[in-house]
């Protein structure tokens, strides 16, 4: 099985070369979105800079990256024990078509703690604005990083959850220099 997944690492990689489209602007800048309406959570503002402030782009991985998501939680009740499940995908060309395609991430983004960032812990998240910031150490996730390549975008979807359920679910896309 693992050589398969390797083989078509490879594959896709190859493939690529002929899929130069700009998905969603994202020659220019991040681009952000809900994946779905309706849920819990409202993202109202994400946002993305570096510890000095600077928001280069593409973005830097070869230094911490700080997330700020500024959110509401539409609900009633505080949302407690919230956990987050990230996934990567690149966008690629397969058989001709361009679309977004899933890279491993050897498990590592998955049911991370989403109470608490740095000394900051905001659960239970109570109804109405939260605004969180979540530094990210790319270190911290080399062996994803290493796989990336500067020449083509990502996109990484962040699919929060309380007590199991999800409560929203946002993506980013972007490119990324190192
Ligand atoms: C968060 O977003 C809300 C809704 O857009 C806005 O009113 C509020 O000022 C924002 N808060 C911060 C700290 O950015």
């Amino acid at each position: 099985m693992r050589s398969v997944a390797i083989l078509m690492l490879v594959f896709v990689t190859r493939a690529y070369a002929s899929c130069d489209s700009d998905p969603d602007g994202t020659n220019e800048q991040v681009f952000f979105q809900s994946c779905k309406s309706g849920e819990t959570i409202v993202v109202n503002s994400v946002a993305l800079f570096h510890d000095d402030g600077s928001n280069n782009y593409p973005i830097d991985v070869t230094h911490p990256v700080t997330l700020r998501l500024n959110m509401t939680n539409t609900g009633k009740t505080p949302l407690d024990k919230i956990t987050i499940s990230a996934s990567v995908a690149r966008y690629t060309d397969i058989f001709g078509i361009c679309s977004w395609i899933g890279i491993p991430t050897f498990d590592l983004l998955d049911n991370l703690d989403g109470c608490n960032y740095g000394s900051t812990n905001i659960c239970p998240m109570p109804p109405g604005v939260t605004v969180v910031n979540d530094r990210i150490d790319p270190a911290s996730v080399q062996a994803i990083i290493n796989i990336l390549s500067t020449s083509e975008p990502y996109r990484i979807t962040l699919s929060f959850k309380s007590g199991g359920a999800e409560v929203t679910c946002v993506t980013a896309e972007g490119k990324i220099s190192k």
